[in-house]
């Protein structure tokens, strides 16, 4: 059958196709495709192995033709796919969770220390040959050890920051999460599920691990960073919209809170004006699932999802609306 792959991606997905004896495209180009680009490239498609940042609706749907079974996405987020209009066509949807959480979570981790310690700052310090040797007040941070970490989504990459940091670090965990509680999360680290406002109020550092979804739109913006503490750091790296980025460059700027880490962007690939301007936050571009080991499973995995799919079993990791 025929697979259309919307960018490269490590041979090792491709290698699975192949082997499954489907017949592969994998878009030229070394950039995201247009709309008018992804509609004439997806026809006659049976699965399509896709970016999150390829837009998929009904009318790409339509486009690819009846025979399509599956878009598999190539990514853990899946917001960038209308899984209605994919059901009503009884095209499969799935993405790639669980091999990306360790990598992810370890980002996040990076960002809080990076911000916490002023990592980064201290670096453009250096290079830009400012140290006049060691100062009492030099780039103080604030300590991360020992110090509240606030979780909102209590997810896998949620969980899996709170136990590195309760362990690795002895941070206390408080969590807030609309739909659960983790029984065995409190009781082995300790952690604690709070209201939303209790935890903005309380924790020192807050890692946002929520999917996008029409709630979760500007979850963090001006009232939410008036509960934060002072000396509090923000760290994102689920989905750019989730933060309000104008209300975050606000908070930044009159240090209403100590510093920022985001991954993510509101308007990928575009950042707000004034941010790349503070000092105070640290900016990654999407990379928090980008090792060499997780991009390898991803692609691996997301294969996996259409040989099963093009089998006519259920794939693995089949999203549902
Ligand atoms: C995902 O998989 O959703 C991540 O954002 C990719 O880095």
């Amino acid at each position: 059958m025929k697979i259309y792959v919307t960018r490269k991606i490590p041979q090792i997905g491709i290698d699975v196709l192949e082997k499954a004896g489907h017949e592969v495209e994998v878009s030229p180009l070394d950039r995201p495709l247009s709309r008018e680009e992804l509609k004439d490239a997806v026809a006659g498609a049976d699965g399509i192995l896709s970016q999150l940042v390829d837009q998929i609706d009904g009318e790409i749907l339509d486009a690819a033709g009846k025979q399509l079974k599956i878009v598999a996405n190539y990514a853990v987020g899946f917001d960038n796919i209308n899984i209605k209009d994919a059901q009503v066509r009884n095209v499969l949807v799935t993405n790639t969770p669980d091999i990306l959480t360790g990598s992810v979570a370890d980002h996040a981790f990076g960002l809080i220390l990076a911000v916490g310690r002023r990592i980064v700052e201290s670096d453009r310090f250096s290079r830009a040959g400012k140290y006049q040797g060691w100062q009492p007040f030099l780039l103080l941070g604030q300590d991360v050890s020992e110090k509240t970490l606030g979780i909102i989504g209590l997810g896998k990459i949620g969980s899996t920051l709170a136990r590195r940091a309760s362990k690795g670090f002895g941070m206390k965990v408080v969590y807030y999460d609309r739909d659960s509680v983790n029984k065995d999360l409190d009781q082995e680290i300790g952690a604690r599920a709070v209201s939303m406002e209790e935890l903005l109020k309380t924790s020192d550092f807050i890692s946002v691990h929520v999917p996008l979804t029409p709630e979760t739109k500007h979850l963090i913006s001006t009232p939410q960073f008036e509960l934060m503490k002072k000396t509090a750091v923000l760290i994102n790296t689920s989905r750019g919209p989730v933060v309000d980025e104008q209300a975050l460059l606000e908070a930044l700027q009159k240090q209403d809170i100590f510093g920022a880490g985001i991954d993510v962007w509101e308007h990928e690939p575009e950042l707000t004006p004034g941010l790349a301007e503070l000092e105070n936050i640290v900016i990654t571009p999407h990379t928090a699932s980008a090792t060499i080991e997780t991009r390898d499973n991803m692609s691996r995995v997301a294969a996996e999802n259409i040989n099963a799919a093009l089998k006519g079993q259920t794939p693995p990791n089949l999203v549902k609306s």
